[in-house]
C-alpha cells in the first residue's frame, strides 16, 4: 500500500526524517514499432550504407530512440529446433568449378539458386575488357557487394553514383573500366569489376548469408579463371566473403581492422577498403581509401598502356 500524500505532507515528513515508501515510477515505453521500422527502412535504402555498421562515422542508429525489447532466452542447443530451410533455395548449376568463362556467364545468367532470381531484372556477372573463350586478361579484380537498382537495370556493376566514384578511383590508379569507350591516356583496361552477389537484393537490403553462400562458387570460379594479381575487396560483404576461410571470425572484425594488410584468397593477394557508397557519405575516409589503393598498387603495380 502506498500513502496518498500531497507535496506539503511529504516535505514535512522529510523534515522529520521519515522516509515514505513509494512504488517505483512505471517506465512508459512508447510503442516504437513504427520508429524501428522507419529506421530500418531508411537504413536499408542505401544497402551499402548498412554494410558499414562497423565502420567509423556511421551513427544513425545510435541516435534512434531507446527501445525496450523483450528479453528472449535462447533455448538450450539440444532442444533448439533445426534451422528452418531458407525459402527459395534451389540447386546451383552443376560443375561450376570446371566451367569455362562463357559457360560461367551462361550459368550466372540462368541461375535460379536463390529467390533473388524472382525479383531481378538482369543478372550482373561483371565488367572487364572484351573476352571470348578465355577470361579477360586483367591484373586487377574489384569485388563489391551486390547490384543495386541501376545495376539490375543495366546488367552491369557499379553504374550509379558509387560507380562514378569507383571509376575515378580506378583512373587515379591508371585503370579504366573495360567497356569505357572514352580515350583516356595513360590508363589500362586492366581490371574486372564484379560483386559478391550477381543479383539485386530487393529494396537494396543486405545480402542474406544463404544468398552469399549460393553465389560464392561463381565468384570463386571467376577468380580461378581471371587469375588476377590483386583483389580489392570493397566493403564489409566483399571482405567477409573473400576472407571467411583465412581470417578467423572475420564476421566479428570491423572493416577498418581488416584494412592496411595484405590478405589472401585462393592464393591471390587481397586488400580491403571502404565501399565507394560509404565514401560518398564519409568524405573524411577518402584519404584512408587512397592509402588502401596505394597498398594494392604496391602489391600489383598497374600496367599502364597508352590508350
Ligand atoms: N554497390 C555494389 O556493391 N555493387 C554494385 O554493383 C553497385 C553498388
Amino acid at each position: 500500500m502506498s500513502l496518498d500524500l500531497d507535496k506539503r505532507q511529504r516535505a514535512i515528513l522529510r523534515e522529520m526524517g521519515v522516509r515514505v515508501w513509494q512504488p517505483p515510477p512505471v517506465a512508459v515505453v512508447p510503442d516504437n514499432t513504427d520508429a524501428i521500422d522507419s529506421i530500418a527502412v531508411s537504413a536499408r535504402q542505401t544497402r551499402a550504407e548498412a554494410a558499414f555498421d562497423a565502420e567509423p562515422q556511421r551513427a544513425p542508429l545510435a541516435t534512434a530512440p531507446a527501445v525496450r525489447r523483450p528479453q528472449v532466452q535462447a533455448a538450450p542447443a539440444a532442444t533448439r529446433p533445426p534451422a528452418a530451410p531458407v525459402p527459395g533455395l534451389q540447386p546451383r548449376p552443376a560443375g561450376i568449378e570446371l566451367m569455362t568463362w562463357p559457360a560461367l556467364q551462361t550459368a550466372v545468367a540462368g541461375c535460379r539458386a536463390c529467390a533473388l532470381c524472382e525479383s531481378r531484372k538482369n543478372t550482373v556477372f561483371g565488367v572487364g575488357p572484351p573476352a571470348d573463350e578465355a577470361a579477360p586478361a586483367v591484373d586487377w579484380l574489384i569485388v563489391g557487394e551486390a547490384p543495386g537498382e541501376n545495376e539490375d537495370l543495366a546488367g552491369e556493376p557499379f553504374v550509379g553514383q558509387a560507380g562514378q566514384l569507383l571509376d575515378n578511383m580506378l583512373l587515379a590508379m591508371g585503370l579504366q573500366r573495360g567497356n569505357d569507350d572514352a580515350a583516356r591516356a595513360g590508363t589500362a583496361k586492366n581490371v574486372f569489376i564484379t560483386n559478391v552477389l550477381k543479383c539485386r537484393p530487393p529494396a537494396n537490403r543486405n545480402p542474406d548469408p544463404a544468398e552469399v553462400a549460393q553465389c560464392a562458387p561463381y565468384l570463386k570460379r571467376q577468380v580461378e579463371l581471371l587469375q588476377p594479381k590483386i583483389i580489392l575487396a570493397l566493403g564489409k560483404f566483399a571482405a567477409q566473403s573473400l576472407l571467411q576461410d583465412s581470417v578467423p571470425e572475420v564476421h566479428k572484425i570491423p572493416l577498418g581492422k581488416l584494412r592496411g594488410q595484405v590478405h589472401s584468397y585462393l592464393g591471390v593477394p587481397v586488400v580491403v577498403s571502404y565501399h565507394p557508397a560509404y565514401l560518398l557519405r564519409s568524405l573524411g575516409d577518402k584519404a584512408k581509401a587512397w592509402d588502401d589503393l596505394c597498398l594494392a598498387m604496391n602489391v600489383a603495380p598497374t600496367v599502364v598502356r597508352s590508350a
